[in-house]
């Protein structure tokens, strides 16, 4: 047995014992190693910020021990456009983490034969699973850069399977190839495009990574009607995936001048409402899908001191944090009382009686889409 199949094996075995890998797909990912399509230059997190590029040839057993790792292995920064030698700012593709991969791929309920659509198509892995499981005359994966496309293919060529690798933006679906009976993003998206919806078929499922700027982890399951339409529950709120090109959320820093705010305090922790329960701040981004935040540690505080900023258009909030207080300052800036809104949405979900992400749901329809509370004619 190689080294790489030996680190296969111990990383299935530890999916499988985390109830993540369903025993139907072991065989997949027995015979489309993770290895074959991750790429000879990876990034890691930096010290001091940003990313690093990471050579296999400097340190090939390191390379291939971060490979069968359950975790995340970034490809690409920046769209490409920074050089590996130089560091990069923003994650731009990456192969997703294995359990996660194994558990959305269950979740897809693809079964051989079926039509099978992914958007994202990044190492070509993920494709090259479900070309494994379905056929890979089955299988069309669409990746909106070119560079990382035809890299997939390669990789898919070598490893020897060829699903249609679509160069394009995903968020159209690819037509040609349609109807499909599932559909698989593994980029998150705020809206879900209504091109996957029309290009599935009525029982089909799509399978997606959703979020809003608020808050990003979710993923949701949708099944096709046979009107058009698509609706279904939340199935999980613990895995963040890269925006999809588009719809990626602003990221703003914290203004230089606090003049002009208006200053009160609150009781409530931000911690609360953004970060302790991955329930609340999903519902505190649905009722305020447009609202970007930002915690900060304060300058030579203790460690848990730091300023929690809220943003959106031209209006700012800020709480300011010292560990242990009671009670803390808040400025707020601009139309919106944007802490205040926090505030309400977070306690709009207390007085629901808290609910877990799962009786969440969202429907889609050709002209609106909405997130809804247990029932679809219950919108949020
Ligand atoms: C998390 S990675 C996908 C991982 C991949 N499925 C794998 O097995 O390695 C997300 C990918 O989505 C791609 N992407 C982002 N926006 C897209 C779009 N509008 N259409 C198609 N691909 C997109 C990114 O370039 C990136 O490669």
């Amino acid at each position: 047995m190689s080294d790489a199949e030996a680190l296969n094996r111990r990383l299935l075995d530890e999916i499988a014992a985390a109830d993540k890998l369903p025993d139907r797909w072991r065989p997949a990912f027995l015979a489309m190693p993770r290895h074959l399509f991750v790429p000879g230059v990876i990034w890691v997190n930096a010290d001091g910020g940003g990313y690093t590029a990471r050579r296999r040839d400097d340190d090939p057993a390191a390379w291939l021990e971060a490979v069968y790792t359950d975790d995340a292995i970034i490809t690409q920064v920046d769209d490409g456009a920074t050089p590996d030698t130089e560091p990069g700012r923003r994650i731009s593709s990456s192969t997703s983490t294995p359990s996660i991969v194994a558990s959305m791929l269950g979740r897809l309920q693809a079964e051989p034969g079926m039509r099978v659509l992914e958007i994202g198509t990044g190492t070509g892995w993920n494709a090259a699973l479900l070309a494994y499981m379905v056929g890979e005359q089955n299988v069309t994966t669409i990746e909106v850069d070119s560079v990382i496309a035809e890299r997939a293919r390669k990789a898919l060529a070598e490893a020897g399977v060829s699903p249609t690798v679509v160069t394009g933006d995903g968020t159209d679906g690819f037509q040609d190839n349609a109807p499909y009976d599932r559909v698989i993003a593994t980029a998150a998206v705020q809206h879900v495009p209504y091109s996957w919806v029309a290009q599935t078929r009525p029982g089909g499922i799509i399978l997606t990574p959703w979020g809003t700027a608020y808050d990003n982890g979710a993923l949701v399951r949708l099944v096709v009607d046979e009107h058009g339409a698509a609706h279904g529950t939340f199935v999980d709120n613990t895995v963040t995936f890269m925006w999809l090109r588009a719809q990626r959320a602003p990221r703003p820093e914290p203004p230089a001048d606090l003049a002009g705010a208006a200053e009160s305090t609150t009781t409530l922790h931000p911690d609360r409402v953004a970060w302790e329960n991955i329930s609340a701040s999903f519902a505190v981004g649905v009722r305020l899908p447009d609202v970007t935040t930002k915690f900060v540690d304060a300058d030579g505080g203790s460690d848990d001191d730091f300023t929690f900023w809220a943003f959106s258009g031209s209006s700012w909030a800020c709480v300011d944090v010292t560990d242990g207080a009671s009670a803390h300052r808040v400025l707020q800036h601009g139309p919106r009382k944007l802490w205040d809104e926090i505030e309400a949405a977070y306690r709009w979900w207390e007085q629901n009686e808290r609910p877990l992400t799962g009786r969440f749901g969202l429907a889609v329809f050709p002209d609106r889409q909405y997130v809804y509370l247990d029932s679809l004619d219950n919108p949020v």
